[in-house]
């Protein structure tokens, strides 16, 4: 065993339990009612980098919720890691759906994580993931030394869409002078089969409001006579598809990169089984676009999904009433090429165009985001490679990421650095989700293989 596994196994329950006291922290960026908490897990989080010996460790305010940062610089011709995170986490509910409360984090055993899992809001997204590079930081300092230049920026508004945060590193360019950008905030293929995830998708996120007759009315008297505007969103809605599952907005598709067969043939390759898909999800069949497998309609094409749907009565019981507004919130993911920009007109020109004569549509867009490929012939890349083949003793496969971390694209564009999406979190890990796990068996793997990142980077990077 070399002197890194012995030290993670010497304090094993320790690494444990600090993670622990980080999920009892609410921190929901997106719920104004919880700032309070979110600056309290920054501080947390802070205390933590202190605690590591960082140096130039501060909150950094923004108009939204403070960055957290620290660096250690050890030799000038070293490498510089900037280690990226988010403390934030999603709203927790609906409560009911949890076996424990999302922020009493429990470990329990599952059928995918016979060694137990950790079950709490934020386990995998990513408190659990962004603890593991401070913990193994912790390890390589107490064994020798890290060999690399490493700045931590941990910002606790990721699951928002991370605007402040594009301004910030717009602004401070030199303090986050890099060469490469380390991120865990994905998945791997399963526990047996590492992968590095190579693409993200991009995202444009609109809200629409319908509005009938100018106040709600008796459905009986007026109902079949005033259009009512929940049902003619629904139609709306309903025509975004057509019968090939094909996005309907007028250049939707046309930005779009082609991917090759050959990467298509390459991308299917990847153990997937549909049938336990389907099993693990109690559906007993799946739709998508025409033409693309699961692996495909998640990993390189875009989509649109309403994410909610309001409007009339929705309380206890029933009551007839003919309502005057209804609304829906509906995100489309990007994929590269797309403009999220761009988008975002398309479909509120499209979506204005198909409102019919007796309802008014407003249409605004709540956030956007780029969609982002990784180089996998990239130093960065090889040496991530290497990293995983070394604790996992398996080759990881490169794999397209359905979801968006929109501040990649932006590191790509402003820092000029190429980022290594080195996640160990399942998809079945339900984040955003009730019961959102993180196995402990993925939280030491990974604690585990960002030492070997940093010292074959450092090596790489020498010659
Ligand atoms: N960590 C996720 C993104 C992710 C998850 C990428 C799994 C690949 C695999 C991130 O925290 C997230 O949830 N991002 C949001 C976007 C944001 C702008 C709200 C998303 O993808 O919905
Ligand atoms: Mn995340
Ligand atoms: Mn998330």
């Amino acid at each position: 065993m070399n002197a890194f596994n012995q030290y993670l196994n010497e304090n094993k329950q320790r690494f444990l339990d600090e993670l622990l006291e980080l999920l009892k922290i609410p921190s929901i960026s997106a719920d104004p009612a919880y700032a309070n908490e979110v600056h309290k897990m920054a501080q947390a989080t802070a205390e933590h980098m202190r605690q590591l010996g960082l140096d130039a460790v501060e909150l950094i305010p923004t108009e939204g919720h403070p960055i957290v940062y620290g660096e250690k610089m050890v030799d000038p011709k070293a490498p510089t890691v900037l280690v990226y995170g988010h403390y934030d986490v999603q709203p927790a509910d609906p409560l009911a759906l949890w076996d424990n409360p999302p922020f009493e984090p429990v470990v329990k055993k599952t059928p995918i994580h016979p060694e137990g899992a950790i079950f709490a809001r934020g386990a995998c997204d990513d408190k659990g993931q962004f603890f593991m590079h401070f913990k193994a930081y912790e390890t390589m300092l107490h064994n020798g030394g890290v060999p690399c230049n490493v700045k931590f920026m941990i910002e606790g508004e990721e699951e928002v869409g991370s605007v402040h945060l594009e301004h910030f590193c717009k602004e401070n360019k030199k303090k986050l002078a890099c060469d490469v950008v380390l991120i865990s905030d994905t998945s791997i293929i399963d526990n047996k089969t590492p992968s590095l995830t190579v693409g993200l998708r991009g995202l444009c996120y609109m809200e629409v409001e319908v509005t009938g007759p100018n106040r709600d009315l008796h459905s009986g008297v007026y109902g079949g006579a005033v259009a009512n505007p929940i049902n003619v969103l629904c139609d709306m809605i309903a025509s975004l598809h057509d019968k090939k599952r094909r996005i309907t907005v007028e250049g939707f598709y046309d930005d779009v990169d082609k991917v090759s067969s050959k990467e298509r043939a390459m991308m299917n390759e990847a153990p997937f089984n549909e049938k336990d898909y389907m099993k693990d999800l109690h559906v007993s069949g799946l739709l998508g676009e025409k033409g693309y497998t699961t692996l495909e309609r998640t990993g390189i094409r875009p989509t649109l999904d309403v994410n909610g749907i309001w409007g009339g009565y929705t309380g206890e019981g029933a009551k007839t009433v003919l309502p005057s507004k209804a609304f829906a919130k509906i995100s489309m993911r990007l994929v590269p090429n797309q403009k999220s920009k761009k988008i975002e007109k398309l479909f509120q020109k499209h979506f204005e165009s198909i409102a019919p004569e007796y309802v008014k549509v407003k249409v605004k867009a709540l956030h956007g985001g780029e969609a982002a490929v990784v180089p996998t012939t990239s130093v960065e890349y090889k040496a991530a490679e290497k990293a995983m083949e070394a604790s996992f003793g398996k080759k990881p496969l490169p794999q397209r990421g359905g979801g968006s971390i929109p501040i990649v694209a932006m590191f790509e564009e402003v820092l000029h650095a190429h980022s290594v999406l080195m996640g160990f979190g399942l998809d079945s890990d339900d984040i955003h989700s009730p019961n959102e796990h993180y196995g402990l068996f993925n939280y030491y793997k990974g604690i585990e293989t960002i030492p070997y990142f940093y010292q074959y980077y450092a090596d790489m990077k020498k010659k």
